[in-house]
């Protein structure tokens, strides 16, 4: 596989960033927040970048995703979503947006609308990915995603509106979202922060159960570590817009050569023992240990 070449072919390749640079026109003048970041995401894979706030983790997938307004942001560089060069046209970034790749914002109670049940928010999200029609198909789809997402008695939280629901069954519902366009590709810019930890552990047990049931690449973004070495292949460490390491999960996590890196892993209170067997031969990755269950 080769990154030098702009016709890739590799079909495996679902994310493919060179040199991404964004400039960010703000009331105090022009900031560079990415500044020549490169990486890729394979089928299957997990690649999370980790850094401070404000170091340029939401920039960056924003930038990707060709989400920032136009007139706010100078995107350049190259990026490939399953092979479309994105930065070549709006009208590109809109064939693969919301059907090849997906976004899981970060806090559900400002991406769902709290006057809109659930059913209607997730109805919408399939009739707009096409993936059903009619109502009685855009129930039955919708009660199938809920379930998908370990969402208990999924026919009566359709009724429900986004206050009667908790942080992490509406983070699950995010996540149905999401999936309502199977996409090849989804990007979560910090879908766990919110929550509480054995919460957490459950949303990220779900996204790799996902992952490894149909192979989805995952663009994980993170300011914890302990939540990158569960869920990663790879880690790039983000700092001031650029990325100061990249590596293998266990090359950042026991080898951190950078001293930002090694303060992030201060950070992280209690890292368990590695699971060396891991249960899932499914997966890509043999080098990440499982999340726990809850
Ligand atoms: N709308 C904006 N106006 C001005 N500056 C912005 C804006 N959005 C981001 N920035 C700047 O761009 C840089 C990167 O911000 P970004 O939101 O990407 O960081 P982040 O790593 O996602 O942080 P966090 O962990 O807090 O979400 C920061 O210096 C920030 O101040
Ligand atoms: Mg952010």
């Amino acid at each position: 596989m080769s990154l030098a070449t702009d016709d890739t072919t590799d079909p495996d390749l679902l994310l493919e960033v060179r040199d991404l640079q964004i400039e960010l026109m703000t009331t105090n003048g022009i900031v560079r927040a990415v500044d020549g970041v490169s990486f890729h995401i394979a089928r299957g894979e997990t690649v999370t970048i980790i850094g401070e706030s404000g170091s340029g983790k939401s920039t960056t997938a924003m930038g990707v995703l060709q989400l920032l307004p136009a007139d706010l942001a100078v995107v350049s560089g190259h990026v490939r979503i399953t092979g479309l060069d994105v930065l070549a046209s709006a009208s590109a970034v809109r064939k693969v947006r919301g059907r090849a790749v997906a976004l899981i914002p970060q806090d559900p109670m400002t991406a769902l609308s709290p006057v809109r049940s659930i059913g209607s928010q997730l109805g919408e999200a399939i009739r707009i990915a096409g993936a059903a029609s009619g109502r009685a198909a855009v129930t039955a789809r919708a009660v199938r995603l809920l379930e998908q997402v370990h969402i208990p008695d999924p026919a009566a939280q359709l009724k429900k509106f986004p206050h009667q629901l908790s942080g992490g069954m509406l983070q699950r519902v995010l996540i149905a979202i999401a999936l309502a366009c199977e996409p090849q590709l989804i990007v979560a810019d910090e879908p766990t922060s919110a929550l509480d930890v054995t919460v957490q552990a459950g949303i990220l047990d779900l996204l790799l159960e996902l992952q490894e049931q149909r192979g989805i690449g995952l663009l994980m973004i993170t300011h914890d570590l302990g939540v990158a070495r569960l869920v990663s292949d790879r880690i790039h460490v983000m700092k001031a817009g650029v990325f100061v390491e990249s590596g293998a999960v266990r090359q950042i996590v026991e080898h951190p050569a950078e001293p930002y890196t090694q303060g992030l892993l201060a950070a992280v209170p209690t890292l368990g023992a590695w699971d060396e067997t891991p249960s899932t031969p499914a997966t890509t990755s043999t080098d990440r240990p499982e999340a726990t269950r809850v």
